[in-house]
């Protein structure tokens, strides 16, 4: 039997989420996300149980992000705050990506993501939504990809530069919607703030991603070193 009482810090963290998403209506994306999270019964009661784990190495990096996350949305930050003990972040890429995908030892190195709700390994199970956070550790760069489901980006900070469909590079700021549509290939670069987004797939999330091979990725995983050294 679950012990209920545990639960609530995960549970407040997605209700937090969904508030913060309520009051920023208007991408499809997000109302698609929202109307999942309304069809399920996301209470205390009907948590699945995870054993939590939190690497060291990236604990000092993760509390620079929540401690980053702007004042408008400080209640998902205490969220985020008080339940990160209580999640299983993962590292490893099976989930998303075949072993062996490209993806380089920049993001293979500095990445890790936890499954509030999906179709396996989450808390609460939806064949329809996988939603969770995602963060990357400062000076990241997470190649060009791409893939079938229909992705939210809700960066928590910033800013961070995002790339679409190969061509020009934008900063996106904290307090950001980023939706990578269906099959458009989107990479990220991360400057001095560490990356820390909830992250959303609609539709078509049995899929995996998909390394898109350019021929600036080396040069760009060197600038951002090199920035950093600098
Ligand atoms: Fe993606």
């Amino acid at each position: 039997m679950s012990d209920e009482h545990s639960n609530l810090p995960v549970v407040n963290l997605i209700t937090e989420i969904t508030h913060a998403l309520s009051v920023r209506r208007g991408p499809l994306i997000v109302e698609q996300t929202l109307s999942c999270l309304a069809d399920m019964n996301l209470t205390a009661e009907s948590m699945q149980q995870l054993e939590p784990c939190m690497p060291s190495e990236f604990i000092d990096n993760f509390d620079v992000a929540v401690n980053n996350i702007p004042s408008q949305l400080s209640a998902l930050a205490n969220a985020i705050d008080a339940s990160k003990y209580s999640i299983q972040w993962n590292r490893d890429l099976g989930q998303f990506y075949v072993k062996d995908a490209a993806v380089g030892d920049s993001y293979r190195n500095r990445n890790m993501n936890c499954i509030l709700i999906g179709p396996q390994n989450g808390f609460f199970h939806s064949d329809k939504l996988i939603m969770g956070l995602f963060f990357l550790r400062p000076r990241t760069f997470y190649r060009d990809h791409d893939h079938e489901a229909s992705e939210m980006y809700f960066n928590l900070t910033g800013p961070h530069g995002f790339r679409f469909d190969m061509s020009g590079w934008s900063d996106y700021p904290a307090d950001s919607i980023v939706w990578n549509t269906p099959w458009l290939p989107h990479a990220t670069r991360v400057y001095d703030v560490p990356l820390l987004t909830v992250f959303a797939w609609v539709e078509n999330v049995d899929c995996l991603c998909r390394v898109v091979h350019t021929d600036d990725w080396v040069q760009l995983e060197n600038e951002l070193v090199t920035a950093s050294a600098g």
